[in-house]
This record gives C-alpha cells, sequence and structure tokens, in this order.
C-alpha cells in the first residue's frame, strides 16, 4: 500500500500533509508532519499541484483559502472538529455587533466562513504573538475560551471569550494532572494551550504540539507527561527514542484525527477524490485573516 501511495504521489504531482495527531501509519507516509502553523505555512509554499491533507475539515479548507489553484484532498469528509462548530458565521456576527470595533483573534481551528469575519486567525503556536501584536486593548477570541484564557494570561490585553473548547483537551482535570506528576515525580509536565486555564498553569511547559516535540528533543531531562490528544506520544517516542512519556491522561483521543486509513489516501489520490475547495467570496475574506498570521508569525 505504501509503495502504490508513493508511486500515485509522484503521477499525480501531490503531497501529503499530516497533523500531528494522525495514525502512525499516516504519519510515516506523510512528506510533511506538523502543527497547524507548520502545515499552513507547507501548504502556502508547495509547488505541488495536488495537496492530500490528512487532519480534519478545517485544515484541508486553510490550505484551500492559501492555495486556491492546488485541488486539495481529505481522505476522510467525515472528519470533522467539535470545536470548529461551536461558532457559526451568524452567531459571530451577533456578538461582533455587542462588541463594536474590537478585532477578531479567530484559532485556526474553525470554519473558513467564521475566518473571513475576523481581523487575524491564530494558532496554539503563535496566539500571543498574534494578540499582542494588535494595536487595540481589548480583543474577541473565539472559538476557545480554555486558548483566550491563557492568552489573556500572558500578555496585557483584555479579552473577550467565546463560550467554546476542544472537548478532548478540556475533559482533562488539573487534579488529573497532579495525580499523574505524583506518580512520575522526575518528569516535566507540557500542555496543550486548549487545555483548561488550571491546568496550564499546573504545568512545566505550555505549547503547541511541534514545540512539545521540539522542546523534548532539545532537554535534558529524561521523562516527560504530555497533556494533549495522545496520538502526539508516537511522535513524540520517534523523536526521542530514549526518553519516555507519559500521557496526562489516556482518555485524551480525538475520534475525529484517527478516521484517516491508507486506504483512504490511496483512494483520494487514485481518483482526485473528497476535494474540499471554499467559495471564492469567502476564501478571499479569510486569506486576509490568515495570511496576516503567517506574516506576524
Ligand atoms: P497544534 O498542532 O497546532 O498545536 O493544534 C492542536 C489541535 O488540536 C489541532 O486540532
Ligand atoms: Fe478539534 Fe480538539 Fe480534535 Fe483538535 S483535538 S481536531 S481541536 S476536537
Amino acid at each position: 500500500m505504501t509503495d502504490k501511495i508513493a508511486a500515485l504521489k509522484k503521477e499525480k504531482n501531490a503531497i501529503i500533509l499530516a497533523h500531528n495527531y494522525q495514525p502512525p501509519e499516516i504519519l510515516e507516509i506523510a512528506d510533511l508532519c506538523g502543527d497547524s502553523l507548520e502545515l499552513s505555512i507547507k501548504a502556502s509554499e508547495t509547488d505541488a499541484q495536488v495537496i492530500v491533507f490528512c487532519g480534519v475539515h478545517f485544515m484541508a479548507e486553510t490550505a484551500s483559502i492559501l492555495s486556491p489553484e492546488k485541488k486539495v484532498l481529505l481522505p476522510r469528509l467525515d472528519a470533522g472538529c467539535p470545536m470548529a462548530d461551536m461558532i457559526t458565521p451568524e452567531s459571530l456576527k451577533a456578538k461582533k455587533a455587542e462588541l463594536p470595533g474590537i478585532p477578531v483573534v479567530t484559532y485556526v481551528n474553525s470554519t473558513a466562513a467564521v475566518k473571513a469575519l475576523s481581523t487575524v486567525c491564530c494558532t496554539s503556536a503563535n496566539v500571543v504573538k498574534i494578540i499582542s501584536a494588535l494595536e487595540s486593548d481589548e480583543v474577541l477570541m473565539t472559538p476557545d475560551r480554555n486558548l483566550a484564557m491563557y492568552a489573556e494570561s500572558k500578555t496585557d490585553k483584555k479579552v473577550h471569550l467565546w463560550d467554546g473548547c476542544c472537548p478532548i483537551h478540556d475533559i482533562l482535570t488539573v487534579e488529573d494532572l497532579e495525580k499523574t506528576k505524583k506518580a512520575h515525580p522526575d518528569a516535566i509536565s507540557i500542555a496543550h494551550p486548549e487545555c483548561r486555564l488550571d491546568v496550564s498553569e499546573a504545568a512545566d511547559v505550555v505549547t503547541s504540539t511541534s514545540g512539545m516535540i521540539r522542546y523534548a528533543a532539545e532537554s535534558d531531562a529524561k521523562e516527560f507527561i504530555i497533556a494533549t490528544e495522545v496520538g502526539l506520544l508516537y511522535p513524540l517516542r520517534k523523536a526521542c527514542p530514549d526518553k519516555i512519556f507519559y500521557p496526562a491522561f489516556d482518555g485524551m483521543v480525538c475520534d475525529d484525527m484517527k478516521k484517516t486509513t491508507l486506504k483512504d489516501v490511496e483512494q483520494v489520490l487514485e481518483n482526485l477524490s473528497n476535494e474540499v475547495r471554499v467559495p471564492e467570496e469567502i476564501a478571499v475574506l479569510a486569506r486576509q485573516s490568515v495570511s496576516k498570521m503567517i506574516e506576524t508569525s
């Protein structure tokens, strides 16, 4: 199957991008694995004609926004992000009317239509930088309230919250984290900023998924507690075979990220099917928010 995928990739002039939470066999065949920011940048820079995006729907949309001349294929069209569905363009319009003149910072984990109504996008890797760079003392951040509270704690801005969250990260309580820390007292704890604020505050380090891999690789420590989706344990262990990684809580599983199979990848490459394309009237506005984020990063 992997040989067939490699041959199809060449034949169709395609590149395979995979988010760090994808299943191991998908990470192994990808040309680039990364966090949302790295994947967005790669999608905007590649020469390939076809991008196979192994991730969830909003990621393929972002690639299509940045590279409208390319075919962006999502191996599983049913792979969504529950957090991205916690805000609609209509509900954002109503909130903007309540907060006139306040810039809207939207996490890339959102639909293209919501990005189109936003001032700038951000990812977990650049949220503090993006919010700090805005002139306004107040911002509205959507849709992740945990990321917004984390950003507020790291900047001098007033951050208005949207009441959304990633259910996979929000499940982790500070009590669970403390229990895991007690079981592994020498381990450094690393949390994703989609975790609740008290979890982020109790962790030694807070960073994006690729930030976690870099931190563990560069650290002298030997043991780490990882507070994010458990799929990240595979690339962490691969990057640092001599180190030990413990999940903060092993129930942190994103089913949507686990849907992609090698067969799905082979089929979309063969048939150039499952294309995700954002209508140009939405893409033109969403592109401004995403490009502004990439320029500021
Ligand atoms: P990053 O990989 O950008 O840290 O994002 C995590 C995530 O939840 C993606 O869905
Ligand atoms: Fe969405 Fe959370 Fe899954 Fe990421 S891990 S795709 S934010 S539900």
